[in-house]
């Protein structure tokens, strides 16, 4: 007999219904199962406010139009759905997730374009990269040999389920003793992680990769606080030997926002989690009860009945 599975709470939205999510499936044709032919993108609600929901909705269409994809419902309507599965989830604080794969193709035809697109949303609780013991210290960074697949080959500005190279590099760093990967780009550069960007201070100044990543909404966000800040932020090229030099290392992520970098390869980066990394972490934060950056489910339209509507 196969093992029962378990789910995280929540609500989950597929083919037009919401489910519990261990009811959430997907069938196996699916081109998103099949090709990874699918984007996505990543929301978060911090007690009872989505934040920066335009953004992320923004680059989610913006996603879809890439890959020639289409919703199966006015884009206004895409809010309403993620609203009611955060109400049915009935959690204060968590992780929203919007999904259109390419589908499947009815007669299992090899051309893309005769796939019908499916929309999948779901919300569960919002877990962070670092945790409690790893916020506090700095996240033990591995600098990994692999990299990140070539912006040539795979747009990285489509949130995407290319990961095979950032799992690998998972791999690399627990067999190395770390607690997570940094990919690279083959010209002696850094580029991003398992779903985070990365930045480094060195000498007043903050950079981030300028490609070759995905244009995370935290780092689009911790761009915004660094010139609230009046500190000099800018994505440009980063040298991999430039980050080992850093005094400050943190990364980005709708899964926990602003997270320091304690060590990287095994040395201590700086003094350890420094003062800006402490600023903009409590400016972040700060910014989630603020309606210019934040909106309270309660503000969102409903739907009624089982979504059919
Ligand atoms: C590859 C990759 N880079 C960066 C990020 C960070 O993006 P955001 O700040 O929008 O969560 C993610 C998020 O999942 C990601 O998957």
């Amino acid at each position: 007999m196969a093992e029962e599975l378990t789910f995280p709470p929540g609500c989950a939205y597929i083919q037009g219904k919401f489910v519990p999510m261990s009811e959430a499936k997907i069938s196996v044709l699916d081109w998103g199962l099949l090709r990874s032919d699918a984007t996505y993108d990543v929301v978060s609600v911090w007690e009872g406010r989505f934040f920066r929901l335009d953004a992320h909705l923004d680059r989610f269409e913006a996603s879809i139009e890439k890959l020639r994809l289409t919703l199966p419902f006015e884009g206004g309507r895409l809010s309403a759905i993620l609203a009611e599965c955060v109400r049915r989830s009935e959690l204060d604080t968590a992780y929203v997730e919007m999904i259109l794969t390419r589908g499947v193709s009815p007669t299992f035809s090899r051309d893309p374009r005769d796939a019908v697109n499916t929309f999948i949303a779901f919300a569960i609780p919002l877990g962070f990269v670092a945790n409690e013991d790893q916020m506090a210290r700095g996240l033990d960074i591995h600098i990994s040999s692999i990299s990140r697949i070539q912006p040539g080959s795979v747009d990285p500005t489509v949130k995407n389920y290319h990961w095979l190279d950032l799992v690998a590099g998972l791999h690399e760093a627990y067999d190395a003793g770390r607690e997570n990967v940094l990919l690279v780009d083959g010209a002696g550069h850094v580029t991003e992680g398992p779903g985070f960007n990365i930045f480094a201070l060195k000498d007043g100044r903050v950079t981030t990769p300028a490609s070759g990543v995905l244009e995370g909404i935290t780092r689009r966000t911790a761009l915004e606080l660094l010139a609230e800040l009046q500190v000099k932020g800018e994505a440009a090229p980063l040298p991999i030997t430039d980050l080992k030099a850093a005094d400050e290392i943190f990364i980005t992520s709708t899964a926990g926002g602003i997270m320091p970098v304690g060590r990287l390869d095994g040395e201590t980066v700086g003094d350890g989690p420094g003062p800006l990394t402490a600023r903009l972490r409590e400016l972040y934060w700060a910014k989630h009860t603020d309606p210019a950056w934040s909106v309270a489910l309660s503000e969102l339209p409903g739907m009624s009945g089982d979504g059919l509507g």
